[in-house]
């Protein structure tokens, strides 16, 4: 993957024209001046993705085109004005809902989500976005860490609030028809239908709460993780650096709200840009989303690894029946770009697709490729401009170029997160020595600059005396024509420290051998090395996956060491 050459500039005019010249100078002060607080002082984020658009020549520029298959819908920015304002007023009005407070949404991507989400941060409240699948474990858990007072949820999903359980919870607002109200269960559609559409806006100070993440760490329950209002500066501009948004832009971003990804770049950085946004609802299926695509005009497209591997694997005839010519730039985040997901880019798709690293700690792009940069496949780019990024090991300290360790980024970047909520130790705990937070990820840099991603830290495998990463060798299985998909562990072992074992699953009618597993093991030592390929090598029908798609190795570990597998909630069906 290393040797792949490298990927040429994309001719054209870029938002991020020259990286060095910028990297070397951007102070994110210089940001700040594009948002009006700089000189009122009156901030929230939710003015300046929505409000501030509805009295300018964007007061009836599409902001949203919703379609779910069923539901298909447009919005002006004027118009999620007044229905944010509706919402908020609800919120307001019927639930008590006041600045700080936590408010958590739990509903499947439908405008309504967007209004409420939009509505309660204009009353300076907390928003905790909740995936739709989630059991009510999980929403308990969350609920009752950060004594949430309200949530927003679907009649589908209403028997997953365990309302009696949780005493801090005050009202529940069920967003649907014929909702059978009670004293703490309200119909918010009813509501807002008789809500005001004008509002006051609650201004906040650039340090106050705006997102509540809850996101798993190796160990323990999901931990809380905070953003707030300032975080806008760094969405703002890294939308135009990395997305490279532009005013006629057509913006698809694939993820879900309920992660990061979903409100960092699928809500705050078009709409702070002013840009047309596309929400797709609804299940996945090649012809929805190659059809969301070629329906809107969708120019730039935000998705994973996973999702393009799932196209992949429809196959070329499916894409072949769309026109995708709109589309100018293509971004992946979440787990690493394999290079069977390049070359199908490359071939298939005919864009390059930009790598971006970042995670829920983060709250903004971190490490990217840029139309304007070169791309080295297999690397995740440079650090934005305004970031500084490096690898320390376990004491702190700088390594060189090629050096494998610690990847970190120096304190104190707009989107950061400020708080693990309720737990102030915790959070100290990310940062070393006072100075760098530490991503828990290996990586190293290369003599140019390049950051090129190992695995976990806690998946690391140590075999022989040689350090391995599990990528890697998932990367090189998923070649193999017969792979679907590949989770890669280190098994211990007395004489090796670990061995690499393998969990595998096999396309359609393949049938797992002794044969295949020689064939398969051979296919690593040959495209990677003797000491990468698995020893073991263990087929099962699927592997267990979170909903973003990461394979979880965590569960692999705990299957082949037969011990509890802990919190399974986000674990995809
Ligand atoms: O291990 C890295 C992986 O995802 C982790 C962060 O996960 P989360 O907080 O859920 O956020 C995902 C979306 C922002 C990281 O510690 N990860 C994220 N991006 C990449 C990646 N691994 C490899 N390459 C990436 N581009």
């Amino acid at each position: 993957m290393k040797t792949m050459e490298k990927l040429a500039v994309i001719p054209g005019e870029h938002n991020l024209k020259n990286y060095e010249e910028t990297a070397a100078n951007h102070d994110w002060q210089h940001s700040e001046k594009a948002f009006s607080w700089f000189e009122t002082g009156k901030v929230n984020i939710a003015y300046e993705a929505i409000d501030r658009h509805a009295t300018t020549h964007r007061k009836n520029k599409v902001a949203l085109y919703y379609n779910d298959g069923n539901r298909k819908e447009t919005y002006s920015f004027f118009d999620m004005k007044r229905h944010s304002n509706k919402a908020a007023n609800v919120l307001k009005e019927r639930a008590e809902l006041k600045k700080g407070d936590r408010v958590f949404i739990f509903m499947p991507r439908t405008p309504e989500l967007y209004f409420s989400l939009i509505g309660a941060l204009k009353i300076g409240a907390i928003v905790g976005p909740l995936f739709e699948a989630f059991m009510e474990g999980a929403v308990y858990d969350r609920l009752m860490d950060s004594e949430a007072t309200v949530i927003i949820t679907t009649p589908a999903l209403l028997s997953r609030v365990p309302l009696e359980k949780l005493p801090h919870l005050k009202t529940v607002f069920v967003v649907g028809e014929n909702i059978e109200e009670t004293d703490k269960i309200l119909d918010f559609n009813k509501y807002f239908a008789e809500a005001s559409q004008d509002f006051d806006i609650e201004w906040v100070d650039k340090e106050d709460g705006s997102i509540l993440h809850y996101t798993s760490g190796s160990t323990g329950a999901p931990k809380g993780v905070l953003q707030v209002h300032y975080a806008m500066v760094q969405q703002y501009q890294t939308a135009q650096w990395v997305l490279d948004l532009k005013e006629d832009d057509i913006y698809w971003c694939t993820a879900d709200p309920g992660w990061v990804t979903g409100t960092a770049y699928g809500i705050f950085g078009p709409w702070l840009n002013g840009v047309t946004n596309v929400v797709v609802g609804g299940r996945f299926s090649p012809q929805a989303w190659y059809g969301a695509i070629e329906e809107y005009g969708v120019t730039v497209w935000y998705s994973a690894p996973t999702a393009f591997r799932m196209l992949m694997g429809a196959g070329p005839n499916i894409i072949g029946k769309y026109n995708l010519s709109t589309l100018r730039h293509v971004l992946s985040v979440g787990e690493p770009l394999n290079p069977e997901v390049v070359k199908w880019g490359l071939e298939i798709l005919n864009h390059r697709i930009h790598d971006t690293w970042w995670m829920t700690e983060t709250g903004g792009h971190m490490i990217c490729n840029y139309p304007s940069m070169e791309i080295k496949p297999g690397s995740m780019g440079k650090p934005v401009p305004g970031i500084y990024a490096t690898i320390v090991d376990d004491q702190g300290n700088e390594v060189p170029p090629y050096t494998m360790g610690n990847l970190a980024i120096k304190k104190g970047w707009p989107a950061m997160m400020r708080q693990i909520w309720g737990n102030p130790e915790r959070y100290e705990s990310y940062f070393l020595k006072g100075e760098w937070y530490v991503s828990g990820d290996s990586a190293f840099m290369d003599e140019e600059g390049y950051f090129w991603f190992q695995g976990r830290v806690d998946d690391v495998i140590m075999t022989a005396g040689e350090r391995v990463g599990p990528f890697e060798v998932e990367s090189k299985l998923l070649e193999h024509p017969d792979v679907v998909e590949a989770g890669v562990i280190g098994k211990p072992d007395p004489v090796r420290g670990e061995i690499i074992k393998a969990f595998i699953s096999l396309r359609e009618g393949v049938e797992p051998s002794e044969v295949l597993e020689a064939n398969i093991r051979d296919f690593v030592k040959i495209g990677l090395s003797a000491h990468s390929a698995p020893r073991e090598i263990e087929f099962r029908d699927k592997l267990p996956k979170t909903r973003s798609g990461k394979i979880m190795r965590r569960v692999l570990k705990a299957w082949e060491l037969d011990l509890p597998a802990g919190d399974l909630s986000t674990m995809e069906e």
